[in-house]
């Protein structure tokens, strides 16, 4: 199969090709005719990229090279592509032509993590996809609201006391325990409570686990195969704990489910996806619903807290959204205990405010596929089992799709400002993916995030959003881009 771009695209021709003719097939180039940073003997560009900094190296190379460029990271050759177009049209083919890259199902499966819909592929993925998107069904998040909004008002009160004594909060922890509370709680069917306590055995497990991913992925020697450090013995207990406590959890729930009106409206991801995995037919066992727990807990933690922290460190920048956000909340919400989903529905503004601060720092800056098979994207072959970077943030800054597209400008995703913003600014910016593996917990993911930002926004002044060097705030690369070291003043509302 062959992905062509729009033959009015110049910077996908050759260098030095003979203008297109209309009608005529582009030619095809081979990946090492693309352009790129200069490879060097045996490592290629590894020794040019830094880890925690993986992204800006290869936007920064995007900007220099053009939309297409070829890379290589020791015996690996990678095709780097930026143009959405052809982002989109790869990830919609999906999982025939494309899959997510092998290793991160092979460093999973090695640390005794079952496949869950994340690293499955083909038709053990489609099955897993349908009982997890039974799961995520809106009826089904609005069920959650109820356990979100306990979250959030213990979130609340914690930062009243915080507020009190006049102390700092740090960002990205804090809000990650809004987020293990309200995924965990809702993974496992139990309530979780890490904001009033430090006593969570479990995501201390989870803690060894995640940094693990992102190293074993990116490692040069896998010397982990041969022998084990303490520090790898202590991930082999971790993942043994969470595998072993995620049974219990799941022999608790369904007891649980033996009554009828529980099955007929599970109030958590585990107990929904319990039923979907008994539907006749489903192809599900006990395994994958353990797989898809724990994806969830991988899938929908870091993300969530990431997103709500950029967007808290933008609009304190820019403090005329918190205004508009605010003016939009008080009247809009009443007592937090009676929030609907369709109150949440109602705040556009704030919502907006989610969509723009996703376009200028999405968490996930770069996606990567691996090709199945032979194939040609936009012009270039490429061999089956050739890695595609895909470079999500390039498009989406560019002036001529978002005018002052360095500026966060939250009204351009609203009726009132179609100048601001392309028709189709949403196939631009793709924060959660796209095409049939775009990522199921996204409507979880606004709910809760409007649920924070709200209850931020009707109870308290935000004094300071502050960086350690008073600068701009620095993007870590790990599993997601996190934003290094914010700390948050807030002062009760008068
Ligand atoms: C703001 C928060 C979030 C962001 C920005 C985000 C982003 C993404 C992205 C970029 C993908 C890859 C999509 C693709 O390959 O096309 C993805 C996949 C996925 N996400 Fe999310 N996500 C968020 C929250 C969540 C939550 C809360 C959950 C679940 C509790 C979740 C579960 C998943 C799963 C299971 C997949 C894999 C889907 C598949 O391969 O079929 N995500 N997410």
């Amino acid at each position: 199969m062959s992905f062509l771009p729009p033959s009015d695209r110049p910077a996908s021709q050759p260098p030095g090709a003979m203008p297109h003719q209309p009608g005529m097939p582009l030619p095809v180039r081979r990946l090492r005719d693309l352009p790129g940073p200069r490879q060097w003997p045996i490592v290629g560009n590894a020794l040019q990229v830094q880890l925690d900094k993986v992204h800006q190296n290869v936007e920064g190379w995007v900007k220099h090279y053009g939309p297409m460029l070829h890379v290589r990271l020791g015996g690996f050759p990678l095709l780097v592509i930026s143009d959405h177009e052809l982002i989109a049209t790869l990830l919609r083919d999906r999982p025939e032509g494309f899959r997510r890259p092998s290793r991160m199902q092979e460093i999973m499966s090695e640390m005794g993590i079952q496949d869950g819909v994340f690293v499955a592929e083909g038709e053990h993925w489609a099955r897993q996809r349908r009982m997890v998107m039974a799961s995520f069904a809106p009826g089904q998040v609005r069920a959650y609201l109820p356990a979100l909004l306990g979250v959030a008002a213990r979130l609340r009160t914690r930062w009243a006391r915080a507020a009190g004594l006049g102390q700092s909060i740090e960002l990205q922890p804090e809000l990650m325990r809004f987020t293990v509370d309200a995924i965990a709680g809702l993974a496992f069917g139990t309530e979780v409570n890490t904001i009033e306590s430090d006593e969570d055995v479990i995501q201390r497990h989870l803690d060894q686990i995640f940094p693990t991913i992102w190293r074993r992925s990116h490692a040069i020697v896998r010397y982990w195969k041969w022998f084990k450090l303490p520090r790898d013995r202590a991930l082999d207990r971790s993942v043994k704990a969470v595998n072993v406590a995620i049974r219990g959890f799941m022999g608790d729930a369904r007891l649980r489910l033996q009554d009828p009106a529980r099955r007929a409206a599970p109030p958590n991801l585990l107990e929904a996806m319990i039923v979907a995995a008994d539907e006749p037919g489903s192809g599900m066992s006990d395994d994958d619903v353990v797989g898809n727990v724990f994806t969830m807990l991988l899938a929908g933690e870091d993300t969530t807290a990431t997103s709500l922290s950029w967007m808290i460190y933008l609009m304190s920048r820019n403090p005329h959204t918190l205004q508009r956000a605010r003016q939009e909340v008080d009247s809009t919400l009443g007592d937090l205990q009676n929030w609907t989903a369709d109150d949440l529905g109602k705040l556009d503004y704030l919502e907006a405010c989610i969509h723009e601060s996703m376009r200028i720092k999405p968490v996930g800056p770069f996606n990567v596929v691996q090709a199945l098979k032979d194939t040609v994207v936009g012009d270039v072959r490429i061999r089956a089992g050739t890695s595609v970077v895909m470079v999500m943030r390039h498009d989406t800054l560019r002036d001529d799709t978002f005018p002052q597209a360095d500026c966060f400008m939250p009204e351009r995703w609203l009726d009132e400002a179609t100048q601001l913003a392309p028709h189709h600014a949403k196939r631009v910016s793709m924060p959660f993916g796209a095409g049939p593996r775009i990522c199921p917990g996204r409507y979880l993911a606004l709910l809760e995030i409007k649920l924070v930002a709200a209850m931020l926004l009707q109870h308290f002044d935000i004094t300071s959003v502050d960086t350690p060097d008073g600068g701009e705030a620095d993007e870590h690369m790990a599993l997601t881009m996190v934003p290094v070291g914010l700390k948050m003043r807030l002062k009760l509302r008068a």
